[in-house]
């Protein structure tokens, strides 16, 4: 087995967006443009409801997935195609935007912290105009498995130890894990070589070391970490706790063509989308 070595260490850029909600963007930057088949993500969290509670009014996304993924406060969301609902705490919602969704994700006033993640997923070019598909599950059902020495996984998408997790039927076969691993614990997950990998780790009052790096670097949370090809990642905690998203996905190796929540593989593509949005038939 070959362990995956850090090929890049990515500090989180403050930004903000939608109607002004301030976050930590990793992907989606000048440092790091697109890891395909990722095309961003974001890390909001803030005690403070003016950092957030603008949310993000009526927007339109196409050829793309979106994937947002709570730790605190809740989300109310509602969207062209007839859904709503309200994303809280330890909740997942895997949205393939397909062919065309208008949405708006509008944080919810509710004990005051607001915490999660947003991840886009690119679409290969024979379902950028798919249909919409919406796959939302609640905390309580998404496996949580607990092992020995004390490592804690919530399987989101992907398989650890034969447990498979609440999203399916993704095109990037993805794995999307949330980990806590005790101090001076290590952490290891098999990768299908090829697929691109990346950990977020964003909660520890320590560092974390990435063995697989074989130097030796301790990284501390806030950082994304990016992982070279290989079988398996390997995180070694050092005397603090830590949680962190894993996740991979297999890369598409197609031409992008980017425009805002448009991505597709053409400018004329792009061109399109803005032509049927001002036409009122963006949504098929
Ligand atoms: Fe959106």
């Amino acid at each position: 087995m070959m362990l995956r070595k850090v090929t890049k260490v990515i500090e989180p850029e403050a930004t903000s967006d939608g109607a002004g909600v301030k976050l930590k963007r990793s992907i989606a930057t000048q440092t790091l443009d697109y890891l395909d088949p990722f095309l961003l993500f974001d890390h909001f969290g803030s005690e403070n409801p003016d950092d957030y509670i603008a949310g993000f009014p009526f927007h339109p996304h196409r050829g793309i997935e979106t994937v947002t993924y709570m730790l605190a406060g809740a989300v109310k969301h509602r969207d062209s195609s007839g859904n709503s609902g309200i994303i809280k705490a330890g909740d997942v919602q895997w949205m393939t935007a397909g062919g065309g969704i208008m949405h708006e994700e509008m944080p919810e006033l509710e004990g005051g912290r607001l915490d999660g993640f947003q991840l886009w997923v690119n679409l290969p070019a024979h379902l950028k105009m798919s249909k919409p598909r919406y796959q939302e599950i609640n905390a309580e059902n998404i496996p949580a498995i607990e092992k020995d020495d004390g490592v804690r996984i919530r399987v989101i998408a992907g398989t650890v130890d034969e447990v498979q997790g609440s999203v399916t039927g993704i095109a990037a076969a993805p794995t999307y894990l949330d980990v806590f691993v005790p101090a001076t614990t290590s952490f290891n997950h098999p990768i299908p070589a090829g697929h691109t990998a990346f950990a977020y780790a964003y909660a520890s009052a320590g560092t974390f070391v990435v063995i697989s790096d074989n130097e030796g670097n301790w990284i501390a949370a806030p950082h994304l970490v990016v992982f070279g090809d290989g079988d398996a990642v390997q995180i070694t905690t050092s005397a603090d706790d830590l949680r962190f998203l894993l996740v991979s996905g297999q890369p598409l190796n197609e031409p992008v063509a980017r425009y805002g929540p448009f991505v597709m593989n053409t400018e004329a593509e792009i061109e399109q989308a803005l032509l049927d949005l001002r036409r009122g038939t963006f949504v098929r």
